[in-house]
């Protein structure tokens, strides 16, 4: 923290209030996107953290973690896997059940895509509940080093009890 490039990319994700749903503040990254500076700098700081940490895989979330996690992957020479929504992937899968608010919902992962001593980090480009990253963590079966997220709540940093003991690395929190 401290790092200057911090408050343009928080600045660059727009907030769209009660998006889905009346009373959410949606975090839209699209606008992110847009910014090549920020967007640049994003992925920047994610590949200085994890070039030299020996992770031979990095593993998306469906959606929006795959608007991050390749340009990381290619830049620190890994893999890069998508884990993705129910019924996506056309070869066999494993997965993984998480919570939601009302309801469940799946993470799928090719059978194969890793090997169970690969070093990996999990992106996303938000965390909330932690949930989703939870199921993706159990759903590698890798040594998950770390989870990496653009944007997540203050009592996520803190306590990452839903992320398997797994730690939590955030750039921005919502605004
Ligand atoms: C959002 C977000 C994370 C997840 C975080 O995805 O991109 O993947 O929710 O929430 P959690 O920490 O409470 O689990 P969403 O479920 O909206 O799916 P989408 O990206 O496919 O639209």
């Amino acid at each position: 923290k401290g790092d200057p490039r911090l408050q343009a990319i928080s600045e660059a994700i727009r907030v769209v209030p009660h998006f889905p749903k009346p009373g959410i503040m949606f975090q839209d990254i699209t606008t992110l996107l847009l910014d090549h500076k920020a967007f640049k700098d994003t992925v920047d700081i994610f590949i200085d953290r994890y070039r030299d940490m020996s992770i031979s895989v990095v593993a998306g979330v469906e959606a929006r973690g795959f608007m991050f996690g390749p340009s990381i992957a290619l830049a620190i020479g890994a893999k890069f896997v998508p884990l993705r929504k129910p019924k996506k992937l056309p070869g066999e899968v494993i997965s993984e059940d998480y919570e939601l608010e009302y309801g469940t919902d799946r993470l799928e992962m090719h059978v194969g895509a890793v090997q169970s001593g690969e070093r990996a980090v999990v992106v996303d480009d938000l965390v909330a509940t932690g949930g989703t990253l939870s199921a993706a963590i159990k759903l590698l079966g890798a040594e998950v080093v770390e989870c990496a997220c653009v944007i997540g709540v203050p009592e996520m940093i803190k306590g990452y009890c839903r992320l398997n003991g797994k730690p939590l690395y955030i750039l921005v929190e919502p605004r």
